[in-house]
């Protein structure tokens, strides 16, 4: 089938409202040509790219978030860090204004006292300069982990009852999802996680109820166009009842 009649009955379905991507399987890519983890994290910023751009074009869902850098990424070797860092520092730097005049407004969702100086003032400069736009809300999760949310949102709440602001009983589940870090956005509907593990490693946790969980084997740099048209349509091919009885 081609891409355009998979567009086309996509398309003809319900589709999600926010997709959140697992971009694992860089590496693997790289050392499967020989060649260093980095030049993995390089396509897999072209792949991150690429699909940005089609999801903003073809304006196929309004809430995208990438996770790219999790609590857990500092344990890897000092040098693929600082590359990680660097990478998506310029690629904020570069593609802004494109991603910009296609409507793409960016967020940033994780603990930000660690990132480098200078990756926090390009992501504030990006932030900042597409605000207003509103085709694709696309939501970087950088040194995100699902457990920093909800403890950031139990500290929240914490100092709020000893502002005497809060009450145990006025702690009902929204006023609770309210305080999380992901307060702005949608619970996923989807969550896809390429490379071929079956895990959400600490990716979103309180917001991942719902969620469908899409797993494949492609490695991240590999993920096109194609492959994310298919996840949709497993997407739309599944019963999501929410706890209730379907009749
Ligand atoms: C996992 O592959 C990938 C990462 C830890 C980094 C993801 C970052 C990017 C794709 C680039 C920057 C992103 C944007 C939004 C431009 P891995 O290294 O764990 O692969 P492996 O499991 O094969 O070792």
């Amino acid at each position: 089938m081609s891409l355009s009649d998979l567009l086309e009955e996509v398309r003809a379905r319900p589709l999600p409202r926010h997709v959140a991507l697992i971009m694992d399987g860089n590496g693997r890519w790289a050392k499967a040509r020989g060649l260093p983890r980095t030049e993995g994290h390089r396509q897999g910023a072209l792949a991150a790219e690429r699909l940005i751009r089609f999801v903003g074009n073809e304006k196929l869902f309004p809430y995208l978030t990438l996770f790219a850098f999790s609590t857990e990424n500092w344990n890897r070797p000092r040098e693929e860090v600082e590359f990680l860092f660097r990478l998506l520092e310029r690629f904020i730097r570069e593609k802004l204004r494109e991603l910009s005049e296609a409507g793409v407004r960016l967020s940033v969702l994780g603990d930000m006292a660690t990132i480098p100086r200078s990756l926090k003032r390009s992501l504030s400069e990006a932030i900042e300069a597409t605000k207003g736009n509103d085709t694709l809300h696309l939501t970087v999760a950088l040194n995100f982990g699902g457990r920093w949310a909800v403890l950031e949102a139990a500290r929240r709440a914490v100092a709020r009852a000893q502002a005497g602001e809060l009450s145990p009983e006025a702690l009902t589940e929204g006023a609770f999802r309210a305080l999380l870090p992901t307060a702005e956005l949608p619970d996923p509907d989807l969550i896809i996680r390429t490379g071929g593990h079956m895990r959400l490693s600490n990716f979103f946790l309180w917001e991942a109820a719902y969620a469908e969980l899409y797993f494949t084997p492609t490695l991240w740099p590999d993920f096109d166009e194609e492959a994310l048209l298919l996840a949709l349509r497993e997407f739309q091919g599944r019963t999501r009842n929410f706890g209730r009885v379907i009749t």
